[in-house]
């Protein structure tokens, strides 16, 4: 069953260049992306591709001045914002990209506490500390009184412990030494397996495949391809979307090859496929039309030429 399921989600943000005049922003376009249970669905992309404010609509915590369409469901009811107020924190948790998300007046055991079920939030606390190695005293520290990495466990701390069905991580482990993201990656594989459903956000292509079941990559604010993980290998033959397998084969560990041009400002996206400007079998029709979402070989693409 899809716990989450996202369909041609934009979001746009209004912006004022002067005083009188106001241009559109499209920081999402048309978006997909579905979550079963039991399943990490891991979300990779260059920065400014969207995918915060993914987790940020999903959550239901985006600025008050964005424009949203599309649907959004969880269980397959609609995720209306009173559900998602009712659900945050509880069958939904976020570990959030920036450290500024804990609470600064509260101490960090009771935080990690207070996300936990009730009758076992004291033992589960402990445990949790003793995995990602925080001392024992760290429990009444506030969030000033952490280094960076500390607080960066810490959020994680109180994600994995409130066991939620869906599970939000937004590049939760930049800074942390080795074996700490093992660990943290490892307990992501645990508590899918244990049936939540996750939406790992990271730009670390590699880390994702040591446990996603399936990569969905962005690119400009949009999905151009969802494919199983184990089709990231070789060359790259088995993925469906130029970008992918460009993104595939610039890793240093392939190719390293990079690849020309930038990712469009959501000021500057171009009339046809978002791509197109790098993309090197472009075609005309690539220029001036849209390429919709389409199922190729259990995976889905957003491109006219994918096979
Ligand atoms: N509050 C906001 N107002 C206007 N633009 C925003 C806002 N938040 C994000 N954006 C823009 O939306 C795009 C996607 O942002 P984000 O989801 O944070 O990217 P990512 O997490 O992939 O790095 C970026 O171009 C960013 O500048
Ligand atoms: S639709 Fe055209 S421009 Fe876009 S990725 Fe496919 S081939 Fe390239
Ligand atoms: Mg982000």
């Amino acid at each position: 069953m899809a716990i989450v399921e996202v369909e041609n989600l934009s979001i746009s943000f209004k912006r004022y260049t002067s005083r009188f005049k106001q241009v559109n922003h499209q920081v999402i376009s048309n978006l997909n992306v579905s979550i079963e249970a039991g399943e990490i669905v891991a979300v990779v992309g260059a920065s400014g591709s969207g995918k915060s404010l993914l987790a940020h609509a999903l959550l239901g915590i985006l600025p008050i001045h964005a424009n949203v369409s599309g649907t959004m469901t969880y269980k397959g009811e609609p995720l209306t914002a009173k559900r998602q107020g009712m659900l945050r924190g509880k069958e939904m948790s976020l570990v959030p990209q920036s450290v500024h998300f804990l609470d600064p007046l509260m101490k960090i055991g009771k935080q990690v506490r207070q996300s936990a079920k009730h009758h076992k939030a004291a033992f589960l606390q402990k445990k949790v500390f003793e995995r990602y190695r925080l001392p024992v005293k760290t429990e009444k520290l506030y969030p000033f009184q952490l280094s960076g990495g500390m607080a960066r466990r810490a959020l994680l701390a109180t994600a994995v412990v409130s066991e939620a069905e869906l599970i939000i991580a937004d590049e939760p482990t930049p800074g942390l030494d080795s074996a700490v993201i093992e660990e943290a990656l490892t307990n992501l594989r645990e508590l899918a397996d244990n049936g939540s459903a996750i939406l790992l956000i990271t730009h670390d292509i590699e880390a994702a495949l040591k446990i996603a079941d399936k990569i969905a990559v962005f690119y400009a604010g949009t999905t151009v391809e969802v494919a199983p993980a184990v089709d990231f290998t070789g060359k790259g033959e088995m993925l469906r979307h130029p970008y992918s397998k460009a993104l595939w084969r610039a890793l240093p560990q392939n190719e390293f090859i990079p690849i020309p041009g930038a990712q469009p400002h959501p000021s500057e996206l171009p009339p046809g496929c978002l791509f197109a400007p790098r993309c090197t079998i472009a075609t005309s029709k690539c220029r001036h039309e849209q390429p919709t979402n389409r199922a190729v070989r259990n995976g889905m693409v957003r491109c006219f030429h994918a096979t």
